[in-house]
């Protein structure tokens, strides 16, 4: 189920933008972190752990790594806190906790 965007809310949307979203097209936003955009195309889900579990934006600041996706082809790329660009391709992940080389700051 797709949560879409709220129509009429008297906020200015940056510039449409198209990304790729499993390999579909989808429309995002200047402005638009790539969690809100999976989240208003494809709904709620952004990843699943390994034993098939959904996770999904939780946090919202980079802090819980739920909403983790594939960006551009880098995998573990927290999506709250990344910003569509035109042509981004984004894809749902399986499995894969945080690890050093997403997050050098957690040192594990
Ligand atoms: S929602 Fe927690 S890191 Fe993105």
């Amino acid at each position: 189920m797709s949560a879409g965007r709220v129509p009429g809310h008297g906020l200015e949307r940056g510039r449409r933008v198209e990304i790729v979203i499993d390999g579909r097209p989808a429309e995002a936003y200047e402005g638009e972190s790539v969690a809100a955009a999976v989240m208003a195309d494809r709904g709620l889900g952004l990843r699943r752990t390994e034993n098939k579990d959904a996770r999904g934006y939780y946090c919202g600041m980079g802090v819980c790594f739920d909403c983790v996706m594939v960006v551009d082809g880098v995998p573990q790329t927290r999506t709250c806190v990344t910003f569509v660009r035109e042509g981004m391709t984004v894809a749902h992940q399986e499995g894969a906790e945080p690890t050093a080389a997403s997050d050098p700051a957690r040192g594990h």
